[in-house]
C-alpha cells in the first residue's frame, strides 16, 4: 500500500485498504456487507441488518434497536459512542442515525412492509443533548402496494471514497439527479461545477483540515478511534481502520501507539492534513445539504436525505465523500463555519448539514461494520 493511502485512512475515518501482505482487512470486519439479513427469519432484524450498513460519523456506528415489543422498532443513539469534541451538539451523530433510518425503511419496503416511522416519540431532546429516549419509532406493516425503492439496489456498491479524483467533471445530468433523489422535507440538494467556487470551498475545506486534525481535542478524538492492525479491527470493528502492510510496519516501528498517533505535531495528524489537501486538489465539485432550520427531526431528516444522495451516486458511478470540518460547531472551528455558510449563500435560519467532494476514481473495499447482534436489544 502507498503511504499516502495508508494516511488516507489516518485522517478520516473509516477508510479500508486490504492488499496482500501483513494486517489485512479481516473478514469478519465486512462479513456484515455480504447477504444481509439472509440468514433472518424476523423481518425486522432482516432490515436492520442493511440498516447498520449506513454511512456515519467516524464509522462509529452510534445506533441502538430495540425489538422487545412485537412489531416496533425503537431506535436510539448509543450514548457510549458520541464525538464531544467534534461533534458537540450531537448533530452528526443524528445525521448518521437518520442515513440508519432511511436504510432501514427502504430495507423493510423491499420486503413488502410498510414503515410507519414516529420522530422523537417520547419527546425532544433538551438543547444540544441527546438521551436514552429514541430518536425514532418504526412499525412494519405488510402492505403489498408499498413500492420498492430504486435506490435500494446501490446499498452494496456504496462507500465513502476519499481518494483524489480524476479530472472528469460530474455533467449536469448526473447533479441534477443527486438532487432529485436527496429530496426529503425541508431538505435541498445544491452543488457547484464553477471553477471559481470550486477553488473556494477546496481552501476553506483545507482550512478545516488544519483546524480539526491540529487540535489536540478534535485529533485526539480521532486518534482513539483509530483501530490499528488486523487483530484490532476484528475485536473493534468501528471507528477508523488502519489495515495493510504499512499498518504492520507502523507499528513494527512503534510510530503507531496511542502516544504517537494524538500528538497533533507527529507524522500522522501532519500527513492526514497533507494527503486530504491532496484530494481536496483534486476535487472539481461539491455538493451540500442544506436545511430550512436546523431542528433534531431536521437533522435526522438530512440524515435521510444524505442515505438517498449517497445512494443515487454509487448508481450513477459517482465517488462521494464527505468533508464535515467547516460544518463542525466546536469553538476553533467557528470563524471557517460562519465563512463556509457566507460563501454559500445559507443564512440563518437555514444551515448546512453536509458538505461532499464528488467526482470519480475507484471505488474502494467496504468499511468495517460490528455484527447486528452488537446493535440490538431483544
Ligand atoms: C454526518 C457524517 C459526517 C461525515 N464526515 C466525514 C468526514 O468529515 N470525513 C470523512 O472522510 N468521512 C466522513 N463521513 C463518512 C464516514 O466516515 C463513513 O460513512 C464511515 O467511515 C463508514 O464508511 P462507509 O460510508 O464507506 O460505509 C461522514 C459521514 C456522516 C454520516
Amino acid at each position: 500500500m502507498k503511504r499516502r493511502s495508508f494516511m488516507r485512512v489516518l485522517a478520516a475515518g473509516g477508510a479500508v485498504i486490504a492488499l496482500p501482505g501483513c494486517d489485512q482487512m479481516p473478514p469478519s470486519a465486512t462479513a456484515p456487507w455480504t447477504a444481509p439479513g439472509a440468514s433472518q427469519t424476523d423481518l425486522r432484524l432482516r432490515a436492520l441488518s442493511w440498516a447498520l450498513l449506513a454511512p456515519n460519523p467516524h464509522n462509529l456506528q452510534s445506533w441502538v434497536a430495540d425489538i422487545r415489543e412485537p412489531g416496533l422498532i425503537r431506535l436510539s443513539v448509543d450514548l457510549q459512542r458520541l464525538l464531544p469534541a467534534s461533534d458537540p451538539p450531537n448533530r452528526q451523530v443524528l445525521i448518521g442515525c437518520g442515513a440508519f433510518l432511511e436504510l432501514l425503511c427502504q430495507a423493510a419496503a423491499q420486503q413488502g412492509q410498510r414503515a410507519e416511522v414516529t420522530l422523537l416519540p417520547e419527546g425532544e431532546y433538551v438543547a444540544d443533548g441527546v438521551d436514552a429516549r429514541p430518536f425514532a419509532t418504526v412499525r412494519l406493516t405488510a402492505d403489498a402496494s408499498v413500492p420498492p425503492d430504486p435506490l435500494f439496489a446501490a446499498v452494496p456498491l456504496r462507500r465513502t471514497n476519499r481518494a483524489p479524483f480524476t479530472a472528469q467533471v460530474p455533467d449536469a445530468q448526473a447533479l441534477a439527479q443527486l438532487a432529485e433523489a436527496a429530496g426529503r422535507p425541508g431538505i435541498t440538494l445544491h452543488s457547484s461545477t464553477d471553477a471559481a467556487k470550486v477553488q473556494r470551498l477546496r481552501e476553506l475545506a483545507i482550512a478545516g483540515y488544519r483546524v480539526e486534525f491540529g487540535n489536540a481535542a478534535t485529533w485526539a478524538e480521532s486518534a482513539k478511534l483509530m483501530r490499528v492492525g488486523a487483530a484490532a479491527v476484528a475485536a473493534e470493528p468501528s471507528g477508523v481502520a488502519v489495515t495493510g502492510t504499512m499498518a504492520w510496519f507502523g507499528r513494527q516501528l512503534g510510530m503507531l501507539g496511542p502516544e504517537a498517533l494524538r500528538k497533533t505535531d507527529g507524522v500522522a495528524a501532519r500527513t492526514a492534513i497533507n494527503s486530504s489537501a491532496e484530494a481536496a486538489a483534486h476535487t472539481h465539485a461539491w455538493a451540500w445539504l442544506s436545511s430550512a432550520d436546523n431542528s433534531r427531526r431536521t437533522q435526522i431528516e438530512a440524515g435521510r436525505a444524505y442515505l438517498r444522495t449517497d445512494l443515487a451516486a454509487a448508481q450513477l458511478g459517482l465517488a462521494i465523500h464527505p468533508n464535515s470540518q467547516v460544518l463542525q460547531e466546536f469553538e476553533a472551528m467557528s470563524a471557517l463555519y460562519d465563512r463556509f455558510h457566507a460563501v454559500v449563500g445559507v443564512a440563518q435560519p437555514a444551515r448546512v448539514q453536509m458538505f461532499v467532494r464528488l467526482g470519480y476514481a475507484a471505488r474502494p473495499e467496504p468499511a468495517p461494520r460490528r455484527p447486528l447482534s452488537r446493535l440490538v436489544h431483544t
